[in-house]
């Protein structure tokens, strides 16, 4: 998709589609409602006057009126987009709007579209962020395999900011925006694909040429490496399938960052789980595909990184295998000595992602991180406690959960914090080992964190359960049903948050007094 800002008269802009957002200004919630276009641009009056106070467009979220060969402007069609009760307006209610207006243009096969930004009320880059954001996630589709495929995606996007809207500060949120939608896009790709299009081994192969892509140094490790590091949880999870494991060890250090903190992420890789000897219903097990979700989560976030260029170094370690039954399988009650040595009971081979983010969380330890984050289609115990809507968080800190938590909130993404209390660690006493990898029934979503936290030792952590978030099934009219890309915008801004401040351009020489005698000579800044 081609996608471009403006500084244009929106009106005599000739588009196929030109599109612009509504909202409800009444005033109680009980009140009829009062939808009205937000642009200050009377030229629009003659189009939409009579449609707008007709009382069949209340401009509700994500609501649509389409009209042809609007009068007054020089566009084919004019698509008025809803976007809920003015005072409750965010850029990222504008942004979803933008989107539902890209999926209305793929259903009528329109590839050309063009939204007027909302008039100049709004943080102009926070909104042309979230527009292009959503645009890009709009315009995904995970139809990758179907014969009758008719490729609709789009192929122009102009945002159009009328002349009193600062086009600077939109540029740089269009700028974001772009990368950071497209990096999201690039990790729904890789989670649409079936067990069978997308091994460890390819996993593997995608994230070393989207590496090369970006600038990112990348090294794709097999089994060997598992053995010479002794990663014997991540190890007893590869052993039972013929497919090799990946483990995948990224490395994004940008000139000029300090030496320190260093940021890991670590993703949970199962390419396809069965559940191993503890097998899995076959009903929706064909589910199990995006069991990688937190591993691509984790490569769209290094993407995004490499492209915004943040002053830190970040680490990503992505621990990739197949969970099968065979006779090579590891089996309930098998004990393992994972990577830093703490021996594990495993009571069900099903919870297998815990077991290969125990090694890579201790590695990423090892190679300097000093912050984790994780994410992990981890729990259906987490989908029990909240859904489709809201994914799970855990943290070992609670300055670093709050620097996700706000992240989060700017990239517009629902993750809710679950508790740690240290009692939780009880349920995963064995008689045998260390610690064993199932906790019993309840609270399952905690118990796996606190197997998690096992790993960490004292570095700070942030645990994303992303179970119930990372595949769409109910129908949104701004974003296709199929993986979600959850993660992606949320990491990259938390990394984002560590980076070394720009230097503060040098202030004016100006006559200053003499030092005092006996003060330090000030440091360098660089
Ligand atoms: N990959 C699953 C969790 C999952 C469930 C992801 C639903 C997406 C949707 C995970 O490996 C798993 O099987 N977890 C078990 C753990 C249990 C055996 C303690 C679960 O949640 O049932
Ligand atoms: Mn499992
Ligand atoms: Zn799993």
């Amino acid at each position: 998709m081609h996608t471009e800002l403006l500084q244009t008269d929106a009106a005599s802009h000739a588009s196929e589609l030109l599109v612009v957002f509504a909202a409800d200004i009444a005033a109680g919630s009980g009140d009829q409602a009062q939808p009205r276009l937000l642009v200050d641009d009377m030229a629009f009056e003659p189009a939409t006057e009579f449609a707008l106070a007709s009382g069949e467009f209340k401009a509700e979220e994500n609501e649509l009126l389409l009209l042809h060969s609007p009068q007054g402007l020089s566009a084919m069609r004019l698509l008025i987009v809803g976007v809920g009760k003015r005072a409750k307006v965010t850029p990222h209610v504008l942004g979803r709007a933008a989107g539902a207006a890209v999926r209305a243009a793929k259903q009528r096969s329109l590839r050309s579209l063009a939204v007027v930004f909302p008039s100049a009320e709004f943080q102009t880059a926070d909104v042309a962020r979230a527009i292009v954001y959503s645009v890009q996630l709009a315009d995904f589709d995970p139809d990758t395999y179907r014969s009758d495929r008719k490729d609709k995606s789009i192929q122009n996007f102009s945002l159009l900011l009328s002349f009193s809207v600062d086009r600077e500060a939109g540029e740089a949120g269009f700028r974001e925006g772009n990368i950071l939608g497209e990096s999201q896009n690039f990790t729904r790709s890789l989670v649409n694909e079936p067990g069978n299009r997308l091994t460890p081994t390819m996993l593997g192969q995608r994230a070393a040429a989207m590496c090369h892509e970006n600038g990112i140094s990348c090294i794709v490790y097999g089994a060997d490496k598992l053995q010479e590091l002794k990663m014997g949880a991540f190890w007893s999870v590869a052993k039972g399938s013929d497919e090799p494991p990946a483990l995948i060890v990224m490395r994004y250090e940008p000139e000029g960052a300090a030496p320190g903190p260093v940021v890991g992420l670590v993703g949970k890789g199962i390419t396809f789980d069965t559940g191993g000897i503890s097998l899995k219903p076959a009903e929706n097990m064909e589910k199990m595909k995006y069991d990688m979700a937190g591993a691509a989560a984790m490569l769209g976030a290094m993407r995004a990184i490499a492209q915004l260029k943040p002053k830190v170094r970040v680490i990503g370690v992505i621990c990739s295998a197949e969970n099968m039954p065979s006779g090579k399988a590891q089996k309930p009650g098998d004990v393992q000595i994972s990577m830093s040595g703490k021996s594990i009971e495993v009571i069900n081979t099903d919870a297998e992602g815990r077991l290969v983010l125990a090694d890579g969380l201790a590695y990423a330890r090892q190679l300097g991180a000093t912050h984790l984050i994780d994410a992990a289609t981890l729990t259906g115990a987490c989908v029990v406690a909240l859904g489709k809507i809201r994914a799970g968080g855990f943290s070992n800190d609670e300055e670093t959960w709050k620097r996700f938590a706000d992240a989060a909130e700017d990239a517009g993404e629902k993750f809710w914090q679950l508790p740690l209390d240290d009692e939780y660690r009880e349920l995963l006493k064995s008689e045998i080992a260390d610690i064993k990898n199932t906790g019993g029934r309840y609270g399952g979503a905690i118990t796996a964190a606190m197997f998690l936290k096992e790993f960490v030792g004292e570095t700070p952590w942030v645990h994303l359960d992303i179970a119930g978030c990372a595949w769409i099934e109910d129908k949104r009219g701004y974003i296709a049903t199929g993986p979600s890309g959850i993660g992606v915008p949320s990491v990259a801004g938390w990394v984002r948050s560590f980076a070394a401040a720009e230097p503060e351009p040098e202030p004016e020489a100006e006559p200053s007094e003499p030092e005092s005698p006996g003060t330090e000579p000030s440091s360098e800044v660089s």
